[in-house]
């Protein structure tokens, strides 16, 4: 066999391989998430700090797509107790699920308000709305709408599952709203600033 062909096939295993190793990855966080064996490790944190954390690796990405970004802070308190590493894994797989379905030169913003007594962050990400009926579907593990519109789905429909998992170990909560032009995560945080 000519070693370009041996070179092709080397590379599509190396690639689905580090598919599945993600995937697996993915259960067995999600699983633990379940089990409570990790447990928070909740500080008093900067959540603005915390989201630009998540978005920092991704900026050349949404670039590549001609995703903007923006973000609206009516926050004047931005610190809140919460377990940064977990946040910002939530706010990254819904940044990488905008990459994957935000139209191209389409726009991801992101507000920070106080509502409620909660820390309120809405995520709007142009695009492809969420068939109403999967709505609330979502955020189960391994469901993944039909609005893909493609035959192999993307990912593996782990990433809201553990986002659910991670908010509401927080006390708080995360919903997806269609709008006119796209769909909003709505996620509240309890607002804990004046735990002692
Ligand atoms: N911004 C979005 N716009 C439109 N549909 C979305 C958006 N985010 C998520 N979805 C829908 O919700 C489903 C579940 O999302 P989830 O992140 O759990 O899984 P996934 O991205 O398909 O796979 P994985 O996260 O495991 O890579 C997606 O398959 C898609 O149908
Ligand atoms: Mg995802």
């Amino acid at each position: 066999m000519p070693l370009e062909i041996k070179k092709d096939f080397l590379g599509n295993i190396i690639s689905e391989s580090d598919g599945l190793a993600e995937i697996i990855n993915d259960i067995l966080y999600l699983d633990k998430l379940e089990a409570g064996t990790t447990p928070l490790n909740i500080e008093h944190k900067n959540i603005t700090e915390a989201y630009n954390k998540a978005l920092k690796p991704l900026h050349q990405l949404f670039d590549q797509k001609n995703l903007h970004h923006s973000e609206v802070n009516l926050l004047k308190n931005e610190f809140f107790y919460f377990d940064e590493m977990k946040m910002i894994q939530l706010f990254q797989n819904i940044l990488e699920n905008s990459l994957k379905f935000a139209n191209e030169q389409g726009m991801v913003q992101t507000k920070f308000q106080e509502k409620e007594g909660m820390l309120k962050i809405s995520m709007f990400i142009t695009g492809k709305k969420i068939p109403e009926e999967d709505l609330e579907f979502i955020f189960e593990k391994f469901y993944q709408s039909k609005n893909q519109n493609i035959r192999k789905p993307l990912g593996s429909g782990l990433g809201l599952a553990i986002c659910k998992k991670i908010i509401t170990a927080h006390g708080g909560t995360i919903a997806a709203k269609n709008k006119e032009i796209g769909v909003t995560f709505e996620i509240f945080l309890p607002n804990q600033t004046d735990r002692t």
